[in-house]
């Protein structure tokens, strides 16, 4: 997508006083770079924990319930530091990600994969039995891995798309 108010935008964010600021030192790309590559180390851990328990691969000796909330915090401390880190690489270099299909469709399914996250939080909050999750949620636990991959793709893509 790359309408006339996306590139709009875009002007406008490399007129910024920040754009200037991240172009001038040149260690802010890089750390930020890091730190995204951190947070996403931490958000897969979480995620292939919790979604191997729902498909009954890995954790059975635990309720789903406790599983989640042992490992949920790793998910949703990281999506943070990935929103202002990559928020800092855009201001820097916007029509790069901005008008980007691989950054779009990375945007669409990370959308997509939290409001899955939320209904698997929701359904095991106040459900600590040791039963295995229906067949339903484990497909959508399939589906939740299969975006998470294609994000992680899909944010390398960026670079050559
Ligand atoms: C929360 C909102 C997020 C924003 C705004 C964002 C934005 C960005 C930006 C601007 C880049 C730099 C792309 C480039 O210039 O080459 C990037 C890279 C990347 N992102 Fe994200 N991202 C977000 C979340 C995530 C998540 C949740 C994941 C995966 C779990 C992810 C995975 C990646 C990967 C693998 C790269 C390439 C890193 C590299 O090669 O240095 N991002 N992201």
């Amino acid at each position: 997508m790359q309408n006339s108010a996306l590139l709009q935008f875009c002007y406008y964010l490399e007129s910024t006083s920040l754009n200037a600021a991240i172009q001038d030192h040149f260690w802010i790309v890089p750390t930020m770079q890091s730190l995204h590559i951190l947070a996403i180390a931490s958000v897969l851990v979480g995620v292939l924990l919790i979604n191997l328990r729902i498909l009954g691969v890995h954790g059975q000796s635990d309720p789903i319930a406790t599983v989640i909330a042992r490992y949920q915090a790793l998910i949703w401390f990281a999506l943070p530091v990935l929103l202002i880190t990559g928020c800092i690489m855009i201001v820097g270099e916007p029509a790069r990600s901005l008008t980007n299909p691989a950054f779009q469709l990375k945007m669409l399914m990370l959308v997509i994969v939290i409001l899955i996250t939320l209904h698997f939080q929701r359904k095991w909050r106040n459900n600590h039995s040791y039963a295995q999750a229906d067949l339903g949620n484990r497909l959508l636990s399939i589906v939740s891995l299969t975006l998470w991959i294609g994000i992680v793709a899909a944010g390398r893509w960026i670079a050559y798309a």
